[in-house]
């Protein structure tokens, strides 16, 4: 049998001041809820489907996410209450304050790289993550190591609410500030940039190359459940998919299904909360300072 045990090392030592130093109070970090909300799936959902695309998704294959089974790849819906969506003020964090908590099962690492995703959306925002007070806070995304990577849209009011980020398998994963930050916003009240009402100008969905099943997730969403708020369409959005999202054969370079109209624009980055992510996420939340 193979010997796991080492001393432990410097490296660890570090990383867990890492994490210990980058908010106050933040013992709360790790939490086993005793109560948990039973996680209810779409019917059909596969979970061993999901890791295995995940874990075999070549680097340059399609944005992580969307291989998650669930609607447009990566949103839960919560199927006891009505569909969530950004116009509605009651699905807001509120003080723009996000209390959070990880489940156990990821290691100092990945919580750090995870915590990346928060800090990128706090250093353009005035929305705040902070950990969790236990007994204080009644709402809190609760960061879980399960199938995919994948989020509901907007505070749903249950108290503790999951976001799935997949620890690495295979090479893999969930865990990456891009991906944190795009589920992250989900969370805060985003649905995805290619389904806005007026996609049809940006950008051509070609349904030759979709798998059927996955139609539904090129839904356009309600103009009255939804708003961009006026500003422009975004190609840059981190909520924009990839060009060969739900693709009959994503390995195919032919099998495009989301072309832009503006021959040079790049979609499907999970790099950086673009400009005007930002510019949406602050009206939404009135950061006036950063408006
Ligand atoms: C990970 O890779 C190994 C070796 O290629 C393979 O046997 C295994 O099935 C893979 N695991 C998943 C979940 O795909
Ligand atoms: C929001 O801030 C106000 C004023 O500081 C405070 O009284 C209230 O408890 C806060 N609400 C939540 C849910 O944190
Ligand atoms: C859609 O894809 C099919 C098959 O690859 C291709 O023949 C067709 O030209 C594409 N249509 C558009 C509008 O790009
Ligand atoms: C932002 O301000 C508007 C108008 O004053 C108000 O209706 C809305 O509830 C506020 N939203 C938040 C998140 O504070
Ligand atoms: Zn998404």
């Amino acid at each position: 049998m193979q010997n796991f045990h080492q001393p432990l090392g410097m490296t660890r030592i570090v990383h867990t001041l890492a994490v210990l130093a980058l908010w106050h109070g933040c013992l709360a970090f790790i939490y086993v809820d005793p109560n948990p909300r039973p996680i209810i799936y779409p019917p059909g959902y596969d979970r061993l489907a999901v890791e295995m695309a995940i874990s075999r998704r070549s680097p340059d294959g399609p944005l992580v996410w969307t291989l998650s089974g669930l609607r447009e790849g990566d949103i839960m819906d919560d199927y006891s209450n009505a569909r969530n969506v950004i116009r509605d003020t009651n699905k807001l964090w509120i003080n723009n304050t996000v209390p959070f908590a990880f489940a156990p099962g990821y290691t100092n690492e990945q919580m750090v790289e995870i915590i990346k995703g928060m800090k990128l959306i706090m250093k353009g925002s005035c929305i705040k993550f902070r950990s969790v007070k236990i007994g204080v806070d009644k709402d809190f995304i609760y960061i879980q190591p399960l199938s995919g990577c994948w989020s509901l849209v907007g505070r749903q009011g249950t108290g503790a609410q999951t976001v799935s980020l997949m620890p690495p398998t295979n090479g893999s994963t969930c865990v990456y500030y891009g991906v944190a930050a795009h589920e992250f916003l989900h969370a805060l009240g985003f649905e995805h940039m290619h389904d806005n009402f007026n996609r049809d100008d940006y950008v051509t969905v070609n349904f030759t190359n979709v798998q059927p099943k996955y139609y539904h997730d090129f839904d356009k969403i309600s103009k009255k459940d939804y708003t961009d708020f006026g500003v422009p369409y975004d190609y840059d959005s981190v909520m924009h998919y990839d060009r060969y999202a739900f693709s009959v054969d994503p390995d195919d370079a032919t099998k495009t299904t989301i072309i832009p109209k503006d021959p040079n624009a790049v979609i499907g980055q999970n790099d950086h909360v673009s400009k005007r992510d930002f510019k949406k996420l602050n009206i939404r939340y009135n950061c006036t300072d950063f408006l």
